[in-house]
């Protein structure tokens, strides 16, 4: 199964990617996990992408797409996963639509998580991040048992440095002018499913069970 899954940055994406990977064992390819490895790793595409993460823009897309296609048909090749932050322009969904049609293959659903801006705004503002496995947490709705350290890996927690006010308002601009024409460019493939993201954790990822699945 091939799954892609929009939204605004901060509405779940990542937190309901994790979770439908570990049940239905689909890997998780987030092109922002991907460029913050890379910084980490201080790699010339860390470099390039750190410029324009830090402003909340987007990396260009040349460079994404080239990511990309050696993630989705390189050697290391998944038959089953969730693209997380990618595609985020329309040129990024063309260039995916040529590479499916190259390799013969198709995208099954497209996800769109629905929430309020001003809920955005909240949970980004609270949000940690495994810098060891990219788990998700929240100070508010999910606290790691210990202050700082990941449940899952022990691994430190920190905060993303595009997680601050200022830079939160632009990246939700930039959704809006870059990103969200792909709602209407997927909608006309047939295969978008809209998920309400307002509940919680858990009653999101019903909701998209649900959809995928029936409920069971
Ligand atoms: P990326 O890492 O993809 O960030 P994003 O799209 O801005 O989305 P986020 O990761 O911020 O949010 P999310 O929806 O995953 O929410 P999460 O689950 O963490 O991209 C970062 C940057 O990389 C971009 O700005 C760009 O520069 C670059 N980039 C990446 N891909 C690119 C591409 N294709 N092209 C060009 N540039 C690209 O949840 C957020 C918080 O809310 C967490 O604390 C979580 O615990 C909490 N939470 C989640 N769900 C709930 C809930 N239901 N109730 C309460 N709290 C919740
Ligand atoms: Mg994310």
């Amino acid at each position: 199964m091939k799954l892609i899954i929009l939204g605004p940055p901060g509405v779940g994406k990542g937190t309901q990617t994790q979770r439908l990977c570990a049940e239905f064992g689909m890997t998780h390819i987030s092109t922002g996990d991907i460029l913050r490895e890379a910084i980490k790793n201080g790699t010339k595409l860390g470099e390039q992408a750190n410029a324009f993460m830090t402003k909340g823009e987007l990396v260009p897309d040349a460079v994404m797409l080239g990511i990309i296609e050696e993630k989705l048909f390189g050697k290391q090749a998944q038959a089953s996963y969730i693209l997380d932050g990618f595609p985020r322009t329309i040129t990024q969904a063309e260039g995916l639509e040529k590479l499916f049609k190259l390799h013969d293959v198709r995208i099954d659903v497209i996800l769109l998580l629905d929430a309020e801006v001003r809920q955005i705004i909240d949970r980004l503002s609270a949000r940690r991040t495994c810098r060891n496995c990219n788990a998700v947490y929240n100070l508010m709705t999910n606290p790691p048992k210990q202050a700082g350290r990941c449940d899952t890996c022990g691994g430190d927690l920190f905060q993303r440095n595009d997680d601050k006010a200022e830079t939160i308002t632009k990246r939700l601009d930039v959704y809006t002018r870059q990103t969200e024409p792909l709602v209407d460019f997927y909608r006309k493939s047939g295969n978008l499913r809209v998920i309400p993201a307002t509940g919680t954790p858990d009653e999101v990822f019903q909701n998209i069970k649900k959809e995928l699945i029936g409920g069971k």
